[in-house]
C-alpha cells in the first residue's frame, strides 16, 4: 500500500506532561470535541516573526482583556483528523490542503501567514507525542484543531501585531447522532460576495448560531444556507458543503467567495466520479429541489465535512412545508462514506495519494 510520509523537524521545544489524563477518558463513549489530549502545540508571532515553536502540557492561556481577539474577532481555524489503522499506523488525510487553507484564511483576516513547516512539523510532532489518544473504536478519530488568533493589546480597530498559533487535539466520536432534518434559510445569510465565507474565520460560525437556534426551535437540526443576493440557490449545510442527488446525478454548488472550499467536498467529487457517478458542479435552485421532491426524482441530500464526514439529510423544511427524502439501501451517501473512510483508516488502496503516514 503506498503511503506518503513526511519527516520530523527537530526545531520544536517539547515539555511533556507529568500527569497524563488519558485514563480519565471513556474511549468507548466519546463525544465530539469535548476531551482534549495531554499536549498542545503553541507558536507566537511577535516582533514581525513566528517565534520558537513549542509543545507544552494542555493548559489555560492568559490574555490581556484588550487583546484584539476579544474585540475584533481576528481568528481563524482548521479542522482535520488523525486515524489509526488496524496495525497501529497513524494517518492524516490531505493535511497539506489544510495547511494551504489556513494561509488563505490568514490572508483574508490580515493575519501573518504561517510557514509550511510550522504547521506540518507541529502537527506531526504533536500527534506522535499524543498518539495513544487516537481512538480506534469504529467511527471515532482524533479531531485536530489548528487555530490562530490575535493576542496584541489595544482597542484600536486595526490588525494585531501579535498572534498565537495553537494546535489542540480531541479524541472524538461522531459529530451527528444520525440523519439530520434541515431548514432552508431565506432571511439570514452565512456569507456574502466579497466577504469572508471562503475563510475558516471564527466569526462565520458565531453568525450562524442565532439562525440555527431559530431552526432548532422549529424542530430542525441544521440550516441550509442560500445565496445572499436572491436566496434562491442552495450553498452550504451548516458547517458542511452540500450534495444533492437528483435522479442519478450528484449536484453540488461551485465554490465562491461565499463557500468554504471543503477538502471532504473535493474528495467526494473525485470519489463519485471514480464510481462512475455523474457529478454536476453548478448552482442549484430551491425550486429545482422542491420540484424534484414533488415528482419523486429527489433521492438524497447530504452534508460533507471533516467533522461530520458525510451526514445524510432526512428531510427539509421550506416556506412552512416539510419535504421528506426517501429511505432506501445502497445510497450514494453510504457508498461514498465507505470509500472515503476506507482511505482514511488505511483499509484500502489510496490511488489518489491522499493519505499521509506519521512515522
Ligand atoms: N463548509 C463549512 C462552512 C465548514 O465549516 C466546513 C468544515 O470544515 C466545511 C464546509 C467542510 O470542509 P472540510 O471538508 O474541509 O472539513
Ligand atoms: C470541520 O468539519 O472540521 C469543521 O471545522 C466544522 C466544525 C465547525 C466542527
Amino acid at each position: 500500500m503506498t503511503i506518503m510520509s513526511i519527516d520530523v523537524s527537530p526545531i520544536i521545544k517539547i515539555e511533556r506532561t507529568q500527569h497524563s489524563r488519558i485514563n480519565e477518558v471513556d474511549f468507548n463513549n466519546l463525544p465530539f470535541g469535548q476531551e482534549m489530549t495531554d499536549h498542545m502545540f503553541v507558536c507566537d508571532f511577535k516582533e514581525d516573526k513566528w517565534q520558537q515553536p513549542q509543545i507544552v502540557p494542555y493548559q489555560n492561556i492568559s490574555l490581556d482583556p484588550s487583546s484584539k481577539i476579544f474585540h475584533y474577532g481576528q481568528s481563524i481555524f482548521e479542522g482535520m483528523k488523525a486515524y489509526k489503522d488496524d496495525n497501529g499506523k497513524i494517518l492524516l488525510f490531505r493535511p497539506l490542503d489544510n495547511q494551504k487553507r489556513i494561509n488563505i484564511s490568514a490572508k483574508r483576516l490580515a493575519i501573518p501567514e504561517l510557514p509550511e513547516e510550522y504547521f506540518m512539523e507541529g502537527l506531526k510532532t504533536l500527534i506522535k507525542l499524543d498518539s495513544d489518544w487516537i481512538p480506534t473504536t469504529e467511527g471515532s478519530s482524533l479531531y485536530i484543531r489548528p487555530f490562530i488568533f490575535a493576542t496584541g493589546n489595544g482597542l484600536h480597530a486595526s490588525p494585531s501585531d501579535e498572534y498565537k498559533f495553537i494546535i489542540a487535539c480531541s479524541p472524538s466520536g461522531a459529530y451527528f447522532g444520525g440523519k439530520v432534518k434541515v431548514l432552508i434559510e431565506q432571511k439570514f445569510s452565512r456569507s456574502a460576495n466579497g466577504g469572508v465565507g471562503y475563510a475558516k474565520a471564527g466569526g462565520n460560525y458565531a453568525g450562524q448560531f442565532y439562525p440555527t437556534n431559530l431552526a432548532i426551535e422549529k424542530g430542525y437540526q441544521q440550516v441550509i444556507w442560500t445565496d445572499d443576493t436572491t436566496h434562491q440557490y442552495i450553498e452550504e449545510a451548516g458547517a458542511m458543503n452540500i450534495f444533492i442527488r437528483i435522479g442519478d446525478t450528484l449536484i453540488t454548488a461551485p465554490t465562491s467567495d461565499r463557500i468554504l472550499d471543503g477538502i471532504t467536498r473535493k474528495s467526494i467529487i473525485e470519489l463519485a466520479k471514480d464510481e462512475g457517478i455523474k457529478v454536476d458542479i453548478r448552482n442549484i435552485s430551491i425550486n429545482e429541489v422542491v420540484e424534484a421532491s414533488e415528482i419523486g426524482t429527489l433521492k438524497e441530500m447530504f452534508g460533507a465535512g471533516t467533522a461530520a464526514i458525510i451526514s445524510p439529510i432526512s428531510g427539509f423544511g421550506f416556506q412552512g412545508k416539510d419535504y421528506d427524502l426517501p429511505e432506501f439501501e445502497n445510497t450514494y451517501a453510504s457508498l461514498l462514506r465507505k470509500r472515503i473512510t476506507d482511505i482514511q483508516y488505511n483499509r484500502t488502496e489510496d490511488k489518489f495519494g491522499w493519505r499521509v503516514e506519521i512515522k
